[in-house]
C-alpha cells in the first residue's frame, strides 16, 4: 500500500475524533502567496438555511446534482423571493447537470413568480477559454445532455423552466431577446462567456435587478473575477463581492444603452438620454 493509502484511514479516525470533540479540521490548501486567494472563514455563524425546511427539501433533490455550495444555494433561494421586485423573467446560463437551475425554478413557482426561468446551456462543456482563463481549455463539464436534465425538472415538476441548449447569446439569445430580466445568474467559468452574456442582459435588465456570478471567488475562475473587478465603473451598477464567492450587480439606473434594444422589448423601460 502507497504511503498516501496508509494515511487516508489515519487522517479520516483523527477527524472522526475531533469532530466527536465538537471540532471540524480540514487541511489548508496551499495558496500561491502573492496571489488574492486563501481560504476563507467568516466567523459569522448565523445560518438560516438549516432551520428552513423547504430549502432543505430542495437541497437534498438537487445536491448530487449541482457544483454549487450549499452557501450559495442559499443566496440564489434568498434572491430569487427578491427578485419579485423588479419583476421580469429569470435566466441562469450555466446549468450543467440542472441543479442550481432547479432550484431557482422551484424557488420561483413557490413564491408565485409566473414568468419562466431560462436555463441556458451549451451541453458540450465551457466554451470561449482565451488567455484570461488559464485554466480552462474549453470542453469541462461536458458531461450531462439536454434530455437527462429534461427528465429531471420533469420529475420535479417544473414546467416553467425552459431549457435553451447552445452557446448563449450566440445561438439562443435570440429567442428571448425581447423579454425583460429580473435576475441572471452567471456560472459559466471563463471571462468572453460572462462578459457576453452581462452585456446581452443588462440592457434587458429592469432596474432593481441582479446578475449573480457563481464562480467570482474560485481561483481556478480567475477571468470572473476580473470582469467583475471591471464592472465596478458601470453606471447604474452596485458590485457586491459576497465572502462565499457570489459577486452580484445590482442594477440601480436604466443605462443609455437600453436605447438600443427598448424598441425591440415588450414592455419597454422609460428611455434614458444618450
Ligand atoms: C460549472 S458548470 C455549471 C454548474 C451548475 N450551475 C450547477 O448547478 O452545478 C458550467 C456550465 O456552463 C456551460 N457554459 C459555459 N459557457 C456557456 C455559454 N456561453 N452558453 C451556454 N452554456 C455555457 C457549460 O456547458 C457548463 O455546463
Amino acid at each position: 500500500m502507497s504511503p498516501h493509502g496508509l494515511l487516508l484511514p489515519l487522517r479520516r479516525t483523527a477527524k472522526g475524533l475531533f469532530r466527536k470533540l465538537g471540532y471540524e479540521v480540514h487541511r489548508l490548501p496551499t495558496h500561491n502567496p502573492s496571489a488574492p486567494y486563501e481560504t476563507v472563514h467568516p466567523r459569522a455563524t448565523y445560518a438560516p438555511w438549516r432551520r428552513d425546511q423547504a430549502f432543505l427539501h430542495v437541497y437534498r433533490q438537487v445536491q448530487n446534482r449541482t457544483l454549487v455550495d450549499v452557501y450559495r444555494l442559499w443566496e440564489l433561494w434568498t434572491l430569487v423571493e427578491q427578485a419579485a421586485k423588479a419583476d421580469g423573467a429569470l435566466l441562469e446560463v450555466g446549468v450543467w447537470r440542472g441543479g442550481s437551475g432547479a432550484l431557482i425554478a422551484r424557488r420561483a413557482e413557490d413564491c408565485g413568480l409566473d414568468s419562466p426561468v431560462f436555463l441556458c446551456d451549451t451541453f458540450r462543456g465551457v466554451v470561449k477559454a482565451g488567455e484570461r482563463d488559464p485554466h480552462y481549455r474549453g470542453g469541462e463539464h461536458a458531461d450531462t445532455s439536454r434530455e437527462d436534465v429534461q427528465r429531471f425538472l420533469d420529475k420535479l415538476g417544473l414546467s416553467r423552466a425552459v431549457l435553451l441548449p447552445g452557446v448563449f447569446p450566440d445561438e439562443t439569445g435570440d429567442r428571448i431577446a425581447d423579454r425583460r430580466f429580473a435576475l441572471c445568474h452567471i456560472d459559466v467559468d471563463t471571462y468572453q462567456s460572462a462578459a457576453d452574456i452581462l452585456d446581452w442582459v443588462w440592457p434587458r435588465l429592469n432596474v432593481g435587478g441582479m446578475v449573480v456570478y457563481d464562480d467570482y471567488g474560485c481561483a481556478v475562475c480567475g477571468g470572473i473575477a476580473r470582469h467583475v473587478e471591471e464592472q465596478r465603473s458601470r453606471p447604474g451598477c452596485l458590485v457586491l463581492h459576497n465572502l462565499n464567492g457570489h459577486a452580484v450587480l445590482i442594477k440601480t439606473a436604466e443605462s443609455p444603452d437600453t436605447n438600443d434594444i427598448a424598441p425591440a422589448l415588450g414592455s419597454s423601460p422609460p428611455r434614458v438620454a444618450a
